[in-house]
């Protein structure tokens, strides 16, 4: 039995118009049974938000937004506020992904490049400000590319990607704080980590929390992980004792793929 309720989110990423999305979520809707101890959320583009939201209504699947913007208006071009997102009935957000993230603080995208919008730990910080004053709860990504990894750098990366965004917050506020491992060299490249190694490195991120922010918090937030979770890999993943849920890309594109995968959760 797992402390914690578990969470799987499907991250679309720029997939699908809204037409598509919506009928996509309907097939999904008829592929799963959704059931009361998992909670379950998808992420569209924002263009899709209000169209995927109308087909959610009266279902157990919850909206989730895949970035936002800290100031809540203004001269912002390009951008979406808390208050958009909160009005188009999000209930989640992702941050600091690493697509997102500005690892290299370079603004080219080279090939096979991580980090497309210079987002930094205080931007992510600054977002984290933004939906929780707003009622959104932040799905938090942390993660190391293979370079950081093959210096044996890991649990010194995540540990100072949490430290970074969630500075100056306590412990009542980040109560429905989300945190998602995901190693970048993981993502969309079919290479899953290793279940013992994405256990361990959660059991850490648990830890750096636990030394942040106390041990209720650091039991009570789910650590999702994230990067090539697939139907045949995610039951293994779940079971893990630190482990409560996945952050999803390409198989959460699927119904049938994305119900396998909650249905994982299920267990
Ligand atoms: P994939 O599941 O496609 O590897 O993507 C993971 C991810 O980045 C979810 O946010």
């Amino acid at each position: 039995m797992k402390k914690r309720r578990p969470l799987v989110a499907g991250n679309w990423k720029m997939n699908y118009t809204a037409a598509e999305a919506a009928a996509v979520v309907q097939q999904l809707l008829r592929a799963v049974a959704m059931r009361e101890d998992v909670d379950v959320v998808l992420c569209p583009s924002f263009l899709s938000l209000w169209r995927v939201h109308d087909v959610l209504k009266g279902e157990r699947v919850q909206l989730g937004a895949q970035d936002v913007f800290w100031a809540a208006s203004g001269a912002f071009t390009g951008s979406v506020s808390a208050t958009m997102l909160a009005e188009a009935g999000v209930s989640y957000c992702v941050v600091g992904h690493s697509e997102t993230r500005g690892r290299f603080g370079k603004l080219e995208v080279p090939e096979n490049a991580v980090g497309y919008f210079a987002e930094t730990d205080e931007t992510v910080r600054l977002k984290i400000e933004a939906l929780l004053g707003h009622g959104i709860a932040p799905i938090l990504c942390v993660g190391e590319t293979l370079a950081e990894r093959e210096a044996g750098q890991t649990d010194e990366v995540i540990a100072a990607q949490l430290r970074g965004a969630l500075a100056g917050f306590d412990e009542a506020e980040l109560a429905g704080l989300v945190i998602a491992y995901e190693p970048v060299w993981a993502i969309g490249t079919g290479k899953v980590c290793e279940v013992d190694e994405a256990e361990r490195v959660c059991a850490t991120l648990r830890h750096e929390l636990e030394a942040m922010l106390g041990e209720e918090l650091a039991e009570r937030t789910r650590v999702l992980y994230g990067g090539s979770v697939k139907p045949d890999n995610a039951r293994a993943l779940f079971d893990q004792p630190n482990i409560d849920g996945g952050l999803v890309g390409g198989a959460s594109l699927k119904a049938d793929d994305f119900s396998k995968v909650i249905a994982a959760a299920n267990a």
